[in-house]
């Protein structure tokens, strides 16, 4: 009934218009609105990049002004989120409490569910990008037993995060300025890439018509993935494996054999045949962040380096075009800043949270929007009678 393409993995299906993101994957480029990631990364901000996914435009300085104010004001969480937490084991993971309660908010905030609304989409947008951080914040805080840290309305977008992550009562606080630029570098970095799996999930559970909050719940889960967002905290594991770069021959060889599932981690993209351009810029900041925290010598990334430069120069990596990806180094940054690894997903999608409601947005007011319904190649029995229990 019907034509249709087989195409698992959708490698040549474009699911859908859009203005947001541009790769060209080929020659290592991402363009967010038209501005390369590398001049954002520069000279943007965070909230500033926000702004631009959402709108199209960068700001003004007043509407820029309007709009960190718009996000500061919904960082609070409703209290008795709190108890939700609670329903947790302190050992639990933190993706785990982040797919619950970021799912959860559509239990407290019933203002900002009606999708046919354009002034209830706008604020749901803001709250999720503006409560995300302060629910991840809150995860890290319920695993290692410490009481929760409010928002801080007079900070910007990093460093609340990070004193909400890092602060203890009774103790002063006080971020360092290149941690939290480099968090900020951090976020643009990951803030939107078309159409990953964890996006599509997103486009795919709102074309339902299901609410903005339940989508990005959706991502969530999609991103916690080893192969999306997972990778990063998987790199920091593959790299405390390998331990010694005598030992790189070893997981290299590994990494080429069909019959061993280990891959390298942080290595090859769906898209990226180059390196990806965000790599670049994540390895650069590497070296400010350990110079700025005073450390001289860290094994990791001397280990990272070179298992970077003798992938480069194998056959089989060069041969299929793989190259270090923006989880690579990403992972070392943040160890340095004192993130465990279990909470670098989740940082990944502190950031990712504006690139999902910027296309879920886009999605809702496509004229051409339908509710996405791929087919299938049924390989399974032909039609058949059925056997009474007692005759099987
Ligand atoms: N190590 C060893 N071999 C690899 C790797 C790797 N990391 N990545 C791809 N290959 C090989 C793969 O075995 C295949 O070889 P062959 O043609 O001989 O069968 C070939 O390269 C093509 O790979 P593929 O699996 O068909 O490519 P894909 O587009 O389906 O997968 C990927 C892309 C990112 C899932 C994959 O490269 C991978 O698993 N990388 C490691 C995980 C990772 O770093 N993920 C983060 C991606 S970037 C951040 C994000 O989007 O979340």
């Amino acid at each position: 009934d019907g034509y249709f393409t087989y195409d698992p993995g959708f490698t040549s299906t474009g699911s859908c218009q859009s203005k947001i993101t541009y790769i060209d994957g080929e020659n290592g480029v991402l363009l967010h609105r038209g501005y390369p990631i590398e001049e954002l990364a520069e000279h943007s901000d965070f909230m500033e990049v926000c702004y631009l996914l959402l709108h199209g435009e960068l700001p003004t300085a007043k509407e820029k002004k309007d709009f960190e104010h718009n996000i500061t004001y919904h960082t609070m969480l409703h209290e008795q989120i709190h108890a939700i937490y609670r329903g947790f084991r302190r050992d639990a993971h933190p993706m785990a409490l982040m797919v619950g309660v970021v799912g959860a908010l559509s239990a407290f905030y019933h203002d900002s569910l009606d999708i046919s609304d354009a002034r209830q989409r706008e604020i749901a947008s803001h709250r999720l990008i503006a409560k995300v951080p302060t629910i991840a914040a809150m995860a890290y805080k319920y695993s290692v037993g410490q009481p929760f840290v409010y928002p801080r309305n007079d900070l910007g977008f990093a460093e609340n995060f990070l004193r909400m992550t890092f602060a203890v009562p009774a103790e002063e606080y006080k971020v360092n300025p290149v941690v939290a630029k480099a968090m900020d570098k951090i976020f643009i970095l990951h803030a939107d890439h078309e159409q990953n799996a964890s996006t599509s999930t997103v486009r795919v559970a709102g074309s339902s018509g299901a609410n903005p909050f339940a989508c990005i719940a959706a991502g969530i889960a999609s991103l916690w993935g080893p192969a999306h967002g997972g990778a990063n905290e998987a790199v920091l594991a593959m790299l405390r494996q390998i331990g010694h770069k005598d030992r790189i021959p070893e997981f290299i060889k590994r990494a080429k054999d069909k019959d061993d599932p280990f891959r390298l981690m942080g290595f090859g993209h769906r898209v990226y045949k180059n390196y990806d351009p965000r790599a670049a810029v994540i390895r650069k900041s590497c070296h400010e962040v350990l110079d700025a925290l005073g450390i001289r010598d860290e094994p990791l990334l001397d280990l990272a380096m070179e298992l970077e430069r003798i992938a480069l120069h194998d056959e089989y990596f060069v041969e299929r075009k793989l190259f270090p990806n923006v989880d690579f180094y990403s992972g070392i940054i943040l160890q340095a800043v004192g993130f465990p690894t279990s909470m670098f997903t989740v940082l990944f999608a502190v950031a990712r949270t504006v690139g999902w409601v910027a296309q879920w947005n886009e999605m809702i007011e496509d004229p051409e929007q339908r509710i996405s319904r791929p087919r299938q190649l049924y390989t399974g029995h032909d039609k058949r009678s059925y056997t009474p229990i007692n005759k099987r």
